[in-house]
């Protein structure tokens, strides 16, 4: 099977593209680099004796696209590509629109001109909102996002519904991330967020390999058992698996398919720092501060669905998740910049 792989260049996407070589899955990747280092073409290659084939350029660019759709013999997309900066996306609208829904658009126009009708699309628990509850189950109601970004993913969920509607003989399937992180277990392929990072993992790493003086620990008066957020990471080798037994079980099959991909399992804020300083050998400073705008007490993911209709469930574990980290941002101080 040739996949096409969308933002193939990034954290998700590299590892994914890892396991498909495994798996024996060609990809073939399409990423504009604006969030990525070409060096993880060598990665890739050095871990699976591949170099995927890579075009360089923008999802938004169909006369790019139907090149690429005329070269490759393609029988399925995994659309990765798309800005995820929450902060961001609040500053800058209006790119994040156009990245993440136009960016869709243009794909879904340029697959249906190719005659590629399976398309698997990187979503997010954020399209929940503030669940009711938890564990949360496909069925919560979606769309009660709290910034462009959410919104974009929700958007982008929406008008692939409606084209599946429209066009039943598509398979299209939308993947819910719950909180990705970890590495590949090598220490070669990992997170490398440019700037500040804005997410938990890497922010803990930065801090634990002395680019980062302390963790700002965002609220500990949540009603949780620390009163620190609660969350459900997923080790970043497990949700690339997940995006395979999709495209094994769903991607062939017309219909919509909607499926959580995370452990079922929540940690706090303070349950991560202590599992990385286990890995890591010593602690992570970090102190206690207001909340951050926007955030929820607890999100975690009702894992029933994905078990039994792609037979795929996350296995890694939280001391795996931060000991892959480690090994990672120890033996790539500044990621992917020699
Ligand atoms: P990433 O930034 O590492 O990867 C995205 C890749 O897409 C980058 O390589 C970037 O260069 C490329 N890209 C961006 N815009 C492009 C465009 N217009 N044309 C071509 N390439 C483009 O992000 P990631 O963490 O790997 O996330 C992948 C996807 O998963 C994103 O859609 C993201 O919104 C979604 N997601 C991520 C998380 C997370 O926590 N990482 C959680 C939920 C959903
Ligand atoms: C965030 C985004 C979400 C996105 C996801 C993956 C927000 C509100 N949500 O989720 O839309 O899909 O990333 O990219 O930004 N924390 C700290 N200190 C830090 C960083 C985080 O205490 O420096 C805490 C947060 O308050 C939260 C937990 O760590 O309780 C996880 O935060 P983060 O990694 O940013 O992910 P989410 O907020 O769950």
């Amino acid at each position: 099977m040739n996949v096409l792989v969308t933002g193939g260049m990034g954290y998700i996407g590299s590892h994914t593209c890892v396991q498909m070589i495994q798996a024996g899955i060609t990809p073939v990747i399409v990423d504009n680099l604006c969030n990525a280092n070409k060096e993880v073409l060598n990665r890739i290659q050095a871990l699976t004796d591949v170099t995927p084939v890579f075009y360089q350029g923008d999802v938004r660019d169909e006369a790019f696209l139907d090149h690429v759709f005329s070269e490759q013999e393609i029988d399925a997309v995994i659309h990765f590509a798309g800005l995820k900066a929450v902060g961001e996306s609040v500053a800058k609208p209006l790119e994040y629109y156009d990245n993440n829904v136009n960016g869709s658009l243009v794909l879904a126009r340029a697959m249906r001109k190719a005659g590629v009708k399976s398309l698997v699309f990187s979503s997010s628990a954020t399209v929940y909102g503030d669940p009711a509850s938890v564990p949360i189950t496909e069925a919560f109601p979606t769309g009660n996002t709290t910034n462009p970004y959410g919104r974009s993913k929700y958007m982008v969920e929406q008008c692939l519904s409606d084209l599946f509607h429209a066009e039943p003989d598509w398979s299209i399937t939308l993947l819910r991330y719950f909180n990705p992180v970890g590495a590949h277990p090598s220490g070669t392929m990992g997170e490398d967020p440019k700037g500040i990072p804005n997410n938990l993992m890497p922010f803990i790493a930065q801090v634990a390999v002395g680019r980062r003086a302390e963790l700002a620990v965002f609220g500990n008066d949540y009603p949780t058992s620390d009163g620190t957020g609660v969350r459900d990471y997923i080790h970043v080798l497990d949700l690339a698996d997940g995006h395979i037994a999709a495209l094994n079980s769903v991607g062939a099959k017309a219909g919509l398919h909607i499926y959580n991909l995370g452990t079922g399992q929540g940690s706090s804020v303070l349950d991560m720092v202590h599992a990385f300083a286990n890995a890591c050998g010593h602690d992570v400073p970090y102190k206690l501060c207001p909340r951050r705008p926007g955030d929820i007490a607890e999100c975690w993911a009702s894992t029933e669905k994905a078990e039994a209709e792609l037979g795929w469930k996350a296995t890694r574990t939280i001391a795996q998740m931060t000991a892959d980290t480690w090994l990672w941002q120890s033996n790539n101080p500044n990621g992917y910049e020699k």
